[in-house]
């Protein structure tokens, strides 16, 4: 069957880009279609992505919380896990959020197409209905505009050196659903994935080592000061590190992993042994099954969806956005991009200032940043200045019991405007949108040094790192 008419845009996926991207569509009069084939929506993100591994990370702390941190706060409590029933509180996270979208696609009248779309021509899919489709699904779509939101997937080990089987080998999807702390779990990435699943796990009880290719944790992008003190505060969480390792190869034998590491600096071997590996080197486009090709799309050497500054294919009336295109995989981004994309499509204006996306790592003490870091700024040979402030002087941490790590504001020397904001510490990534907006409206240090911050809140720390960079900080 054939949807009755042409729509004004189909959006291909529905993620935090796709989703966001089609309610914005509707809200602004266009005839709109969403097609999703994994049977929710929300894409990566809700389904095994950033929601789970939250709602994994909060429980996780509290356990590990009443285990460990109760006592000196002058609570007495015998504390047992419940695994079963933490997942179960995951999935109820997940399904009452996806759930949530199809009601906002109700509310705002986009058609969600449940069913894995195929481009025929550039201005027509084929969609192929998955099980449990309603009855009169299309299998046939016309639209006078796409946009492609079909997001990322998991890479592969390079080589095929090792095979995830998601039970005993998983990626981030497996080890949101183990179904038993292992004794020992060997992390294979000591970026953001690797970080925040091995801090739930090692919380959990796992004895957690994590096996880094470069000499820092954190991933791309974030400070090196930052990077030194969060691995400081991991390991003496229990979190074990071997930076400047590469893994090669995994291999099962005997109900166990055996994980073979080669130094960086004097190519020495070592074999690692695990109950458990989790593989998180990195997600790459997705665009399998799409067959792209049949709409003149081009796609760059790794995958990527090219586009120009308007989110533009290299066919005119299709938009691509999200994780399957440049820039950092992010559902905020995602989903700013879905919005800036269906207003060029609607008036020919929209924007996106990627200088402004911040980013943050949810584990304890989060770690939240945005803009330039000093290693940026000494390449670019910018004069700056820092203003830095620790929690363990805000009043409101150390009420807490929560003092580990600081706040460091980077502001140009000879102006005083804020080029980043690196935050370690408790609420980081609440706090890192005051950044944002100090970013955007582009605040100098003393504007914000300069603004009333509620006493006694751990914001006050962001307020006098401001101090720190214009003047001086009052309680340090
Ligand atoms: P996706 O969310 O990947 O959505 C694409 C959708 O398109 C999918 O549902 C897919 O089924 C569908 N699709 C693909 N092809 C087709 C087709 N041919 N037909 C129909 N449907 C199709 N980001 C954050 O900002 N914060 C976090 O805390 C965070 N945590 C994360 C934790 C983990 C474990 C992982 C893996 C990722 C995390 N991310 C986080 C990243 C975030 O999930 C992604 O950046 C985000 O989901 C990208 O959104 P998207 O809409 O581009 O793509
Ligand atoms: P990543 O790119 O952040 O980190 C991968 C790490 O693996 C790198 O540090 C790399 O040096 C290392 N590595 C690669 N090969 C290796 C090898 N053979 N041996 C040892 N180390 C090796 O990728 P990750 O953690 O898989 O996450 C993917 C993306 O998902 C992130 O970049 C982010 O965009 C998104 N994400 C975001 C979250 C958030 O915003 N809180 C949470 C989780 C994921």
């Amino acid at each position: 069957a054939t949807a009755a008419e042409p729509y004004d845009v189909v959006v291909i996926g529905g993620g935090p880009g796709g989703y966001v991207a089609a309610i914005k569509a509707a809200q602004l009069g266009l005839r709109t279609a969403c097609v999703e084939k994994r049977g929710a929506l929300g894409g990566t993100c809700l389904n095994v992505g950033c929601i789970p591994s939250k709602a994994m990370l909060n429980n996780s702390h509290l356990y590990h919380q009443a285990q460990h941190d109760f006592a000196r706060r002058g609570i007495d409590a015998t504390v047992s896990l419940n695994l079963p029933k933490m997942l179960e509180a995951k999935t109820n996270a997940v399904t009452g959020l996806t759930k949530g979208i199809e009601l906002l696609f109700r509310q705002n009248k986009v058609d969600y197409i449940k069913g894995s779309a195929s481009f025929v021509s550039n201005t027509r899919i084929s969609v192929n209905p998955i099980d449990g489709a309603p009855e009169g699904t299309p299998t046939e779509v016309e639209s006078k505009n796409f946009i492609i939101a079909t997001g990322s997937e998991v890479a592969p080990f390079p080589g095929g050196a090792i095979t995830i089987d998601e039970k005993q080998i998983v990626s981030s999807t497996g080890a949101l659903d183990l179904q038993e702390v292992p004794k020992k779990m060997v992390v294979i990435g000591g970026g953001i994935i690797g970080l925040e699943m091995g801090s739930v796990w090692s919380r959990l009880g796992a004895e957690v080592t994590v096996v880094e290719f470069l000499g820092a944790i954190g991933g791309v992008g974030i400070d090196e000061e930052v990077a030194k003190s969060f691995q400081r505060i991991l390991s003496k969480q229990g979190l074990k590190f071997k930076l400047k390792t590469k893994v090669l190869s995994a291999e099962q034998k005997d109900g166990k992993v055996f994980i073979e590491a080669e130094s960086a600096k004097d190519g020495k071997k070592e074999t690692l042994e695990a109950d458990v590996v989790l593989v998180s080197v990195g997600r790459r486009p997705y665009t399998e099954g799409l067959n792209i090709e049949a709409a003149g799309v081009e796609m760059d050497n790794k995958g990527r969806v090219v586009i120009d500054d308007q989110f533009t294919t290299s066919q005119k009336n299709i938009k691509c956005i999200g994780d399957v295109t440049f820039g950092p995989m992010l559902a905020h981004k995602a989903e700013e991009e879905g919005i800036a994309a269906v207003e060029f499509l609607k008036s020919g204006h929209g924007h996106v200032n990627y200088a402004s996306i911040p980013s943050v790592v949810y584990t304890h003490p989060e770690v939240a940043w945005v803009g330039k870091t000093e290693q940026d700024l000494k390449a670019e040979g910018v004069k700056y200045k820092v203003g830095k402030f620790s929690f363990a002087a805000n009043s409101r941490a150390k009420t807490n019991l929560d003092t580990e790590g600081f706040v460091k504001i980077l502001t140009e020397a000879e102006t005083d405007r804020i080029l980043g904001a690196h935050i370690i510490g408790p609420n980081a990534g609440e706090m890192i949108a005051e950044a944002v907006l100090a970013l955007e409206y582009g605040a100098s240090s003393e504007d914000v040094a300069r603004t009333c911050h509620a006493h006694p809140t751990l914001s006050e720390a962001f307020k006098e790192a401001a101090m720190a960079a214009s003047s001086k900080p009052i309680h340090m």
